[in-house]
């Protein structure tokens, strides 16, 4: 029989307090938070003082408690807490995928040491049960590409300027009013957040642990009326999309731009703070998930679910990793997209390797076509600083000319 868990929680902030909310609200599963360590003493708190603590030895050393719910806000520390805890022999539960994704290497290796389990389900996705689907569910099959809308303020933006012509600072406005947004939205608009949830996804999907520095991350900060006009004429919606993708030399290539999304497309329709995500197998072929990518009780119930797996002996295996599904990640890859530039000194920097379409009126001038992924990421700066706009033009990864000739010429030799 499932053991009643005893819980020392970090954190009540947003996510913190929609966990205890669903904890006391749900009639199957119960466990007992015994206590919560917080960072500011001045705070008014909505549970008993006894709870509280500014402590967090006082959670770490105490033997009674089984579990560990890190749900802070800061990365550093939140890491601190978790390998502390890990190897203390605790099983730790938490949400934050900055922390994970900086630090998946070690978090992998302190589990196996220490043989207890890390579980983050609310990390990526939010509500969404993507990181258990795809290490039970997809354990064996091996995967092409898992694609989709990864952060909630970022489509809540996108939907309000796009759908309801609302002006970029109106629509990020409304998303931090509405508490999707936090007061610095750097990790949000800049697609830090989506990149860090990429990343773990690609241990889960392709078994491979990538550094969030080797990366591409673009986000929607320079999007400008003309790049809405232009997808718009198009029949196109433009979503933040990260992309994982399986290339036919085994490696993975990941990107996370904004998209030009078809009305074809399943992310066509994830609006506002919904998330989604497409995950397409080599035989099951394509499978989506949508739901609440973030907010109180979503995330809460993730975490609780986590916590629920944990009274069961779960632990994630990661099969994946250990069967090597993928070979290596690389950059060295092409994509196709739309790249909004304001001199030609910007495209003698960023060199296409194919254009299948140009336009240049002074004021506004674009390129359709090919780019090696390495240039974009070279020149993240440089397209920031200057307020270029770069979006895929569809969802694909490919490898470049050279390689895929090469590849095919040795399958060739092998069939002869
Ligand atoms: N919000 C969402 O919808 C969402 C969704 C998915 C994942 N997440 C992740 O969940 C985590 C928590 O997010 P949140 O939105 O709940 O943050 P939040 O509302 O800002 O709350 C943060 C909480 O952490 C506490 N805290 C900060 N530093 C601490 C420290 N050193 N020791 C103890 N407590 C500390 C704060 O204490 P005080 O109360 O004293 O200030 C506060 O209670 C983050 O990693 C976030 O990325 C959030």
């Amino acid at each position: 029989m499932a053991k009643k868990l005893k819980i020392g929680l970090f954190g009540f902030g947003c996510v913190g307090q929609g966990l205890y909310y669903v904890l006391n609200n749900s009639t199957g599963f119960k466990a007992d938070i015994v206590k919560i360590a917080v960072k500011d003493k001045t705070k008014d708190r909505s549970v008993s003082k006894d709870l509280i603590t500014f402590d967090k030895s006082v959670i770490l050393n105490d033997p009674e408690i089984d579990v560990i719910v890190e749900l802070i806000d800061d990365a550093d520390e939140a890491f601190n807490i978790v390998s502390e805890a890990l190897k203390k022999g605790k099983h730790v539960v938490t949400a934050n995928k900055k922390m994970l994704a900086i630090h998946l290497e070690e978090l992998y290796k302190l589990q196996q040491q220490n043989n207890v389990s890390l579980l983050y389900e609310a990390s990526a996705g939010g509500s969404i049960p993507i990181i258990r689907t795809l290490e039970e569910y997809f354990d064996n099959e091996e995967l092409e590409k898992v694609s989709g809308i990864f952060n909630g303020t970022t489509n809540y933006i996108l939907t309000k300027t796009i759908n309801e012509k609302l002006s970029y600072p109106v629509a990020l406005k409304q998303a931090q009013e509405k508490g999707f947004a936090e007061s610095d939205p750097t990790n949000d608009v800049e697609g830090y957040d989506p990149k860090f949830k990429a990343i773990i996804i690609a241990l889960h999907a392709f078994g491979l642990i990538i550094k969030p520095e080797e990366v591409l991350n673009i986000g929607i900060t320079t999007l400008h009326e003309n790049d809405i006009k232009y997808a718009s004429e198009k029949g196109y919606k433009i979503k933040l999309t990260p992309v994982i993708q399986r290339l036919e030399n085994d490696k993975v290539g990941i990107i996370v731009a904004p998209s030009f999304v078809k009305e074809t497309n399943q992310l066509f329709n994830v609006e506002n703070e919904f998330n989604g995500v497409i995950v397409e197998g080599k035989f099951s072929g394509e499978q989506f998930l949508q739901g609440r990518g973030a907010g109180s009780y979503p995330t809460g119930a993730a975490v609780l679910s986590d916590i629920s797996a944990l009274s069961h002996g779960y632990k994630y295996e990661y099969k994946k990793h250990v069967q090597k599904h993928a070979s290596d990640f690389t950059n060295d890859v092409i994509v196709e997209v739309y790249f909004r530039y304001n001199s030609n000194a910007d495209i003698e920097k960023i060199t296409f390797d194919e254009v299948s379409e140009k336009y240049n009126s002074g004021d506004y001038n674009y390129i359709v076509g090919k780019v090696n992924l390495q240039t974009l990421l070279t020149n993240r700066e440089y397209i920031l600083k200057n307020k270029l706009f770069v979006s895929l033009v569809n969802d694909k990864i490919s490898l470049n000319t050279k390689i895929s000739s090469k590849i095919a010429k040795e399958k060739q030799l092998v069939n002869n």
